[in-house]
């Protein structure tokens, strides 16, 4: 038996270049690629005729077909604003208190109202709205409401904001900064007392000397008992829920500096019927209360 000689293939052609010993081989590019190529050239000049395509300085050559996903998008917003006109105006000219009877108008409104939350409000109120714990911006989820928990009072809380100086029907009220009232030892006092009314056992002697500080210089504000003034912002202090934290440290902080929570008004950027959209949704989240 022999063995059959292995073929030796002929040497291919090089291009003569050679690195290292390594030499590159000279095939010829295949047809179907090489057309594909020509193809895609011929493609991406049409292309760029046709569609925008080359950056300029401030913008990009607009193509001759005119098309444009600004456009586009501008016409896809215009159609379903026109879809939903009717039950815009319904929404916006009805009684704040009639929206939740009519179930396809509060529907409507509520989901709406999650759209405009979360693009809007979820920045400082947390995308599920519950708030971020001790910072100053209040859950929404509860029925703890510095301002007010009806429709009317939430569409009121939101349309115009809280302590802006931009809309002059915004909600207003100021804390003084009592460290330049009272003696730090007062402070000190008035503190323990007020950790007391949520329960909070402190010293003794120091929370009866903090009664008499807080009536002389809190109960306008917070009420004799503590629980707060809707009318004036002023946060219930009974309830153990804090806006800017509940611990000695932060206490201190807020009697001695006071607290100055700023909301934007938004009748500028809102429409009526995503401001009524908004507040119900609000109002549903679940510490709405039932209109007077
Ligand atoms: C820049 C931050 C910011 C944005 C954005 C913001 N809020 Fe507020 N919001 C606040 C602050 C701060 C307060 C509390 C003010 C205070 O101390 O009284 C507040 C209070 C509220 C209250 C009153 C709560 C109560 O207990 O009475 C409501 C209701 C409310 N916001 C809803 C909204 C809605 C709805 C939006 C979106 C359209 C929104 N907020 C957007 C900062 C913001
Ligand atoms: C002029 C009315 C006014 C007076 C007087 C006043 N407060 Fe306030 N207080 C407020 C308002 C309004 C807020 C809410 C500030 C904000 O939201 O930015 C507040 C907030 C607070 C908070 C924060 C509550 C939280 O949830 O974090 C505490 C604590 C507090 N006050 C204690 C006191 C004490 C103690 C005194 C008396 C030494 C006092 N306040 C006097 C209006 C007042």
């Amino acid at each position: 038996m022999s063995k059959k000689p292995i073929k030796k293939k002929e040497d291919p052609d090089t291009t003569g270049h050679s690195w290292d010993g390594i030499e590159e081989f000279n095939n010829p590019l295949p047809r179907w690629w090489l057309w594909t190529f020509y193809a895609c050239i011929v493609w991406a000049i049409g292309y760029t005729i046709a569609y925008p395509a080359w950056p300029m300085i401030n913008s990009a050559t607009a193509g001759v077909l005119g098309y444009s996903t600004r456009a586009e998008v501008a016409q896809d917003i215009a159609a379903v604003d026109k879809s939903n006109e009717a039950i815009n105006t319904k929404l916006a000219s009805v009684e704040l208190a009639a929206i939740a009877a009519d179930p396809e108008l509060e529907g409507y409104a509520k989901s709406a109202g999650a759209a405009v939350f979360r693009t809007w409000c979820a920045q400082c109120h947390g995308s599920g709205a519950a708030g971020v714990q001790a910072s100053g911006y209040p859950n929404l989820l509860d029925d703890d409401w510095l301002w007010g928990g009806t429709v009317e009072d939430i569409h009121a809380t939101i349309s115009h904001g809280i302590r802006n100086e931009t809309d002059d029907d915004a909600r207003f009220s100021q804390m003084p900064a009592f460290g330049e009232m009272l003696e730090p030892e007062e402070i000190a006092q008035v503190v323990n007392f007020v950790m007391s009314l949520s329960g909070t056992p402190q010293d003794a002697a120091m929370v009866d000397a903090g009664a008499l500080v807080y009536e002389d210089n809190c109960s306008s504000c917070h009420m004799d008992d503590g629980t707060g003034d809707r009318s004036q912002g002023a946060p219930n202090l009974t309830d153990a829920i804090w806006l800017y934290g509940g611990d000695y440290d932060k206490l201190i902080q807020t009697v001695e500096y006071s607290r100055y929570g700023v909301m934007p008004a938004w009748t500028e950027r809102l429409s009526e019927a995503e401001l009524r959209a908004v507040s119900t949704y609000v109002h549903g989240l679940g510490g709405g209360e039932a209109s007077e």
